[in-house]
């Protein structure tokens, strides 16, 4: 049996409470025996910087370059609004991505038929949508330089950040988007500002030259990003896999989140280059979801964007597709029948909490593997 090294970093705020039931499925893993977890786990975000006044230490960061694959909560919350910026909680999960070198975010965005009624478009609009976003992760406006704020000695301020692509920034993650869409309906679309952006007209070029040159045989379409805000909310239906910027995939993956019905459904993956000799990718698997403070401790968070999340470690990094698809079926069943955490509740269903959820996804997982054994 495989033994596959783990590094879990549950964070601040709910990331905690959605993590213990990921360890439970961690369990019940190895309990059937597909396959053995070696676990770390280390503070990053708010708590890391409560602990060492970091927010995230260089020790943890030795853990998560030595993983196969690193599971993520969430980082941030009131407590940690006045900290220097330098060291706030964010800050930890950036550095992960940077220095880690994870420029390929996967944000899929699947509405389950049974939650349909959650989103806050009607049904007919969001049933049975199945999006990728693909989002860059390390370049762009989030780690250009200049990135400052200066005195201009005339009683002004200046505040500056810089957007900043590449031309091979923007080559591999085209291909990590036509990789991804073969896989799926053969459909891409790009979306960028070039009627205002400099940054825009080289991503728009470099798209078409890159779909011209080596994917060819599927389709790419391109849109202004706040008109595929707009579409995205209109027809939905109508793309399958958006390939955009650091700063645009954030926004436009936050809304195609709120098309599912909550933000507590969406995983991601962030993935690395793959290695010249072993062809692993670095990973780090996260919710799309914040650290909700509010509701963190309270038992009320709903952990299947932190499961589906670790679906696709074992799909994307651990080479275990058919255990990752047997999660998926049975956070599929238990929404089927009606089990519902707060943020996904409608009238009628049964309302349960973190830890409800998490029991229900591994009773169902026992009935699904009987099912195979018999
Ligand atoms: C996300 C988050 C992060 C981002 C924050 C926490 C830095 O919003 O992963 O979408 O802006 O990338
Ligand atoms: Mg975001």
């Amino acid at each position: 049996m495989t033994t596959h090294k783990l590094l879990l970093l549950p964070g601040d705020g709910i990331g905690p409470d959605v993590m213990t039931e990921v360890k439970s499925v961690l369990a019940w893993i190895e309990k059937a025996g597909l396959a053995g977890f070696e676990l770390e786990e280390d503070l990053v975000g708010g708590a890391a910087f409560d602990a060492h006044g970091k927010a995230i230490s260089d020790d943890a960061m030795a853990l998560a370059q030595a993983a196969d694959a690193v599971l993520f909560g969430a980082v941030g919350g009131p407590k940690w609004d006045d900290v220097p910026y330098d060291v706030r909680p964010e800050a930890g999960l950036l550095r992960l991505r940077k220095d880690m070198e994870l420029f390929a975010n996967l944000r899929p965005a699947i509405c389950y038929g049974a939650l349909a009624d959650s989103s806050s478009l009607k049904r007919e609009i969001v049933e049975d949508l199945d999006i990728l976003i693909v989002r860059e992760l390390t370049g762009g406006v989030y780690f250009g330089e200049p990135k400052e704020i200066i005195d201009l000695g005339n009683g002004q301020q200046r505040g500056i950040d810089t957007q900043i692509y590449d031309t091979y920034e923007i080559e591999r993650i085209t291909r990590v988007a036509f990789d991804m869409a073969r896989t799926r309906n053969g459909k891409v679309t790009s979306m960028e500002k070039r009627n205002v952006m400099k940054s825009g007209v080289l991503w728009n070029q470099i798209v078409t030259r890159v779909h011209a040159e080596e994917f060819s045989d599927m389709e790419l379409d391109h849109m202004l990003a706040d008109a595929g805000a707009m579409q995205l909310v209109r027809r939905p239906k109508q793309f399958d896999v958006i390939v955009t910027d650091n700063l645009f995939g954030d926004v436009l993956s936050d809304i195609a989140a709120m098309l599912t019905g909550s933000l507590g459904m969406l995983p991601s993956a962030s993935l690395g280059a793959p290695d010249a000799l072993t062809g692993r990718r670095k990973s780090l698997y996260e919710p799309v979801h914040g650290s909700a403070p509010d509701i963190a401790g309270s038992g009320n968070a709903n952990p299947i964007a932190m499961i589906s999340s670790l679906a696709m470690a074992l799909r994307y990094s651990l080479d275990m597709g058919d255990t990752a698809s047997l999660i998926e079926k049975a956070i599929a069943n238990v929404l089927d029948q009606g089990i519902r955490t707060a943020d996904i509740y409608t009238d009628g269903m049964t309302k349960v909490g973190t830890h409800g959820m998490g029991a229900a996804i591994l009773s169902e997982l026992d009935s699904l593997s009987e099912g195979t054994e018999a």
